[in-house]
């Protein structure tokens, strides 16, 4: 089935700078978060709360689990731990999941002595209060036979290959040595972990062999799907609800072990309602993070500038316990031109917790390594950074040969140029200095890919009064896919916004996929306007209320034909003060090229989002291991530090007007995550450009200019 634009040409809800639909209770304090929820016989039964208690090695067996003082508390009504807990029915589902499978060994909390990461859950206490369960947590004692563990990275140690992505086309190695110019350096990012300001949280309450579990997700047909199968329930006798969520980053894109075990404890306190919301310190050792990469980087060039030869071979690690690989090189695979290029993967496994989806996987740590040695590959030709990237704009994606659905890099380069006032720039580094600041500005490219998930279902309704309800169970982590969905709903149906009442966040509402992949809205918008289609075919434009129709979109829009990615560019101006090497990052100007936007007010917002987590990406963020004991030291804000308001200056967001036809019916790409992407790339840039000292292992810490 091929996908045009044209019948939403016309659109008058998309494009509209629409307030949020749900702005207002938010505001307020009316939008109920999972913690928050009231499960549905809390009158009859005060809710309970769970804290968990966690190991305290890294690797081993728990030989003994010693809960008497524990229960001995007042107001405790279980300890658990693998001695008691009830058995999970963990299926390998692959066919069905599109991200996790109820396998996933991360998810088998409680089912074994096994210890595989220091941070895992090994026991919980349910109880009257928070503080109680808490309190009695740790008072349970946990007796171990550790093993030796390996928590240390070190790319030499990546040795065992993910051929997935790799890539090899030509000789990078003869390319290399026959280049008139070349750079070939590595670059390092460190492990960073997602911190929504909502931090995970669960009520459940298994009632009548049903469970109904209200959660924080960006997926909430995924999570009841996993449940059910862990649980050995049909998938109807689970509901899962979220439809406010304060944030995710990917770590509430997939299922995780502090959910299990609410469900676990509800199933113990069968009618109870259970509660659970993480500490901020158990959000770095329970929900996943993006794991560190080491790219060593080569490009080679002729004397003008033409680049024969790209290559990343990057590092990496995983947890033993489940395979996660940040696809660091897929940038560099299909970013520029170059006839030779190599792409590797290769990754050790370590004895830590497992990593997940954090904003841009992959390409927020490949753009950050492939846009620096385009800078140096500029610098050392002597060319602009931006012409170097004009001269190496590909005609078709390196890769697939394939032509690009729409590709508007140069577009976003001349326009982020003349906004951020790039012309007459003064190449030199380290020349420019004012009041002990040295001054410096940098550019880099960004880029995600744009595409479509399959899988989701979308339900209209005519309730009468020129009123429509369109159902989908999508997730709005705060994007304002929400508000979005209703304006491409009311195109699809021909009727003004206020017309269409949108549901989404509850799996009793029709099947989406994740909010993720920056695939939120193309997935569920194009379910959607095919329900709409369908709808008016069935029922016409004057239908009789409580006219209903449920569509699938079984196969998403076929784009094969085409190379399908949003692309952008950043400049940002950084000062580095001469004698402390204080960094400061007075401005950052993006423009971005991402088809169709369907709301600017909550596209900019997005895009200002993206770009102010790669500014704290390029100055703070860094999770250290201690390899001694296994897990991350800095556990904490006070010392995993996040860019603060003081830190963010003068962020602006524009993009081009893009039609791109082949996408989806909306014309729309993906814009959560191509913000972060470039970013931290231009603030380096920029910070070479200010002091002459260049930056290839982030977080730029100010030691790097002393
Ligand atoms: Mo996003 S990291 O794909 O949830």
């Amino acid at each position: 089935m091929t996908e045009t634009t044209a019948d939403l040409l016309n659109a008058k809800a998309m494009g509209a700078d629409l307030e949020r639909v749900d702005g207002l209770a938010k505001v307020t304090g009316q939008a109920p978060y999972a913690f928050e929820q009231h499960a549905f016989d809390e009158r009859a039964h005060a809710p309970l709360y769970i804290h968990p208690v966690q190991s305290t090695i890294a690797k081993g067996r728990v030989t003994a689990v010693h809960g008497e003082r524990a229960a001995a508390l007042p107001g405790v009504a279980a300890v658990l731990s693998h001695e008691n807990a009830p058995r999970l029915t963990p299926e390998d589902d692959s066919d069905v999941a599109m991200i996790q499978t109820s396998d996933d060994r991360e998810l088998l909390v409680l089912q074994s002595d096994e210890v595989s990461y220091r941070g895992q859950i090994v026991a919980a206490v349910v109880a009257d209060t928070p503080e109680t369960a808490r309190e009695a947590a740790r008072l349970v004692g946990v007796d171990y036979a550790a093993e030796p563990h390996d928590a240390a990275f070190s790319p030499d140690s990546a040795d065992l290959p993910e051929p997935t992505v790799d890539t090899e086309l030509g000789d990078v190695a003869a390319a290399m040595a026959a280049a008139a110019v070349t750079v070939d350096a590595a670059y390092s990012t460190p492990i960073q972990h997602n911190n929504p300001m909502e931090p995970h949280a669960t009520t459940v309450v298994r009632s009548g062999g049903a469970l109904t579990v209200f959660e924080g997700t960006q997926a909430v047909h995924i999570v009841r799907r996993i449940l059910a199968a862990l649980f050995s329930l049909d998938a109807e006798r689970v509901q899962v609800i979220g439809p406010y969520v304060g944030g995710g980053f990917g770590a509430k894109g997939s299922v995780h072990a502090p959910l299990v075990l609410a469900c676990l404890a509800a199933t113990v306190l069968e009618g109870r309602p259970v509660k659970i919301a993480l500490t901020r310190r158990q959000m770095f050792e329970l929900v996943g993070y993006r794991p560190p990469t080491v790219q060593r980087v080569r490009l080679g060039a002729d004397a003008e500038g033409r680049i024969s030869a790209v290559g990343n071979d990057v590092t990496t690690h995983t947890s033993r316990l489940k395979r996660f690989v940040e696809n660091a090189g897929g940038s560099a695979a299909m970013m520029y031109a170059g006839e030779n290029r190599s792409i590797g993967h290769r990754v050790a496994e370590l004895d830590i917790s497992p990593a997940t989806f954090m904003r841009a996987p992959g390409h927020a740590p490949g753009m950050f390594a492939l846009e620096v040695a385009m800078d140096e590959l500029a610098e050392a030709c002597g060319l602009d950074p931006i012409e170097l990237r004009v001269r190496n704009e590909p005609g078709t994606d390196p890769v697939s040969g394939l032509p690009y659905s729409s590709r508007g890099l140069l577009d976003c380069l001349s326009e982020g140029a003349s906004r951020f006032g790039w012309e007459g720039r003064d190449p030199r580094p380290g020349v420019r200095e004012e009041d002990g600041w040295l001054v410096g500005t940098g550019v880099a490219a960004s880029t995600f890919p744009a595409f479509t998930m399959p899988g989701s279902a979308a339900r209209i309704r005519f309730a009468g009064e020129g009123r429509y309800e369109v159902s989908i169970g999508a997730a709005d982590i705060g994007t304002g896919s929400w508000t979005a969905l209703t304006q491409i709903a009311a195109d699809a149906l021909s009727v003004p916004v206020e017309d269409v009442a949108l549901a989404l966040g509850d799996s009793a509402l029709p099947a989406a996929t994740v909010a993720g992949g920056s695939a939120g809205t193309s997935s569920w918008g194009t379910a959607i306007v095919q329900a709409a289609r369908a709808f008016v075919d069935s029922h016409g434009t004057e239908p009789a209320a409580g006219a209903e129709l449920t569509t699938v979109l079984k196969r998403p829009p076929d784009t094969r034909g085409y190379s399908t990615h949003a692309f952008g560019a950043q400049f940002a101006e950084v000062r580095v003060r001469a004698d402390t090497g204080e960094v400061r990052v007075p401005r950052v100007l993006g423009v971005f090229a991402a088809g169709r936007i369907i709301n600017p007010r909550t596209a900019r917002s997005q895009l200002i989002g993206g770009m102010t987590m790669g500014v704290s990406m390029a100055l703070h963020e860094e999770s250290v291991i201690d390899p001694r004991f296994g897990h991350v030291v800095n556990h904490d804000f006070a010392s995993y530090h996040v860019a603060a308001n003081a830190d963010i200056g003068d962020v602006q967001a524009y993009w081009v007007e893009e039609h791109d036809p082949h996408v989806n019916p909306m014309g729309a790409k993906g814009i959560g995550e191509i913000g972060i992407t470039g970013t931290a790339a231009a603030i380096v840039n920029a910070a070479h450009h200010a002091t002459g000292v260049r930056v290839r292992a982030l977080p730029m810490t100010l030691d790097h200019f002393l």
